[in-house]
Parts: structure tokens; sequence; C-alpha cells
């Protein structure tokens, strides 16, 4: 059994899923969307956990040119059913403060995403797993890390930042805003596969505190300083998934 962890680059600087800068640890997956690099950095009871750094190996791939399909197609070649997404989000909402982790329930994403439909007439019911959900909380709950429950994650094509108006128009309709959840937890649901997400919050959304301008740097470095709760939790929640029931 293997548990995927899809992350955004502050998940290189964690010792928690073993040494990323190792070569022999990293494998490359060819799909039929594309090549992905996944490391396969450590066992914890028995559960093998992959690692696939969205942003790329090399950590230079912008959201909007993410290979969504051939990321999630890799997990399933390689048989890996269950993924958890680690996201950097914005709050949308006052009371969701900066270094909050959030376990959004559902999403907004009016856009085109990705799908692997682009050819067929099949409509999948978007919708994150329940049962990865109560894991990961539960998992937050173990390791006494407070956690928000739920929420709605906007997302955004990226990779600018989003205007005053438009976060003043979100925030009546989701909580977190980010730039790749719904594509992923989407074409999950279309392969097939189990997918929830932890979102560290980073920084209020770009107008929700009157007068702070947005900068992606001190976003990076918030990111950074979420790592050690973040962790914590992860590490209670490799330790439990191998017990999870598929619903
Ligand atoms: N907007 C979009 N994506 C983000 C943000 C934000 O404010 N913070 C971290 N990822």
């Amino acid at each position: 059994m293997a548990l995927g962890i899809i992350g955004g680059t502050s998940l290189f600087d964690t010792k928690l899923l073993g040494d990323v800068m190792i070569e022999r640890n990293w494998r490359v997956v060819k799909t039929e969307y594309g090549t992905v690099h996944l490391n396969l950095f450590s066992t914890i009871d028995s559960q093998e956990i992959v690692f696939l750094p969205r942003h790329g190996k090399d950590r230079n791939i912008p959201p909007h040119r993410i290979n969504y399909k051939a990321n999630i197609r890799a997990f399933k070649d390689l048989g890996i059913m269950e993924i958890i997404g680690i996201t950097s989000v914005g709050s949308l909402k006052y009371s969701i403060k900066p270094q909050s982790l959030i376990v959004p329930h559902d999403y907004i994403s009016l856009g085109s995403g990705p799908t692997y439909y682009d050819y067929e007439l099949v409509h999948v019911t978007p919708c994150l797993d329940e049962g990865l959900r109560k894991h990961i909380i539960g998992a937050a709950r173990d390791a006494g890390i407070e956690i928000i429950e739920r929420g709605v994650y906007f997302q955004t094509t990226g990779p600018r930042l989003e205007t005053k108006a438009e976060i003043n128009f979100m925030k009546d309709y989701a909580d977190i805003v980010g730039m790749s959840m719904a594509s992923e937890a989407t074409l999950a649901r279309e392969a097939g596969l189990r997918y929830a997400d932890i979102s560290t919050v980073d920084n209020y959304a770009h107008g929700i505190i009157d007068g702070e301008a947005l900068d992606y740097t001190e976003i990076v470095e918030a990111a950074s300083k979420n790592m050690a709760r973040l962790e914590s939790v992860l590490q209670r929640l490799m330790e439990v998934i191998p017990h999870i029931p598929t619903d």
C-alpha cells in the first residue's frame, strides 16, 4: 500500500519526507500525458510514501504550466490510489488567519480546468474524498494540531495573484484561494483515485486586510514557517493511513 503526496516547493525542505536532494531516490515515470519526476522517499509503518513535487524536481514550473494530467496519471500507473495534496493558499476571511491549516470540503473552479475526457462525453461529479478528509482531521487531532475542518477553495489559474476586486467577489462564496487544488481533485476523480487536501494559509488574500500589499516572496517565506505544524499532521497521517477503509 502506498500513499501519494503532491506538495508545493516548501515540502522540499522537510526532513520528514527523506532527503529529496539524493538523486537515487528519484524515479522518472513516463505516462501517456508526459514525464513526471517522483521521489520515493520513505517507508513508515510499512507504508510507502511517494512524493510528487507539483512545481517539478527543479521547482520551476509555474501553476498554469503544471502537467496535472501526467502527475495524476503517474500515480494511477504506479497503482497508488490515494493522494493527499498540500497546497499554499490565501485566506478570503478575516477569521481564517495566516498560519492556519485547513482541510477544504469543496471547491470552485470556474475556468476550463484539465480533463482526461477531451474526446469522450463523460461528466464526472467532482468532490473531495470524505474518508481521506476525516483521516487528515483525525491525524491533526491526534498530533494536537489545530486544523480548520471545512472550507471552500477557490481556484484561479495564476501565476499572477488576484486583484482586490476579484478577491472581493470570491470572498462571498469561498474561504481560501489557491492555484492548483481543483485541477488535481477533478482529475483524481476522473481517474478513480481518492484525493483530499491540506491547505496551509500563508497570507490574507489581496485586499482582505486594508492597506496590506501582497508580495509573493513573503508568501513563500510564510509557507516554510507553517512547515512544522504541517509535518506533525503528515507524520501522524502516514502512521494511520494504511488503516483507511475504502468507502
Ligand atoms: N492567491 C492565490 N494563490 C495563493 C495565494 C493567494 O493569495 N497565497 C498562496 N497561494
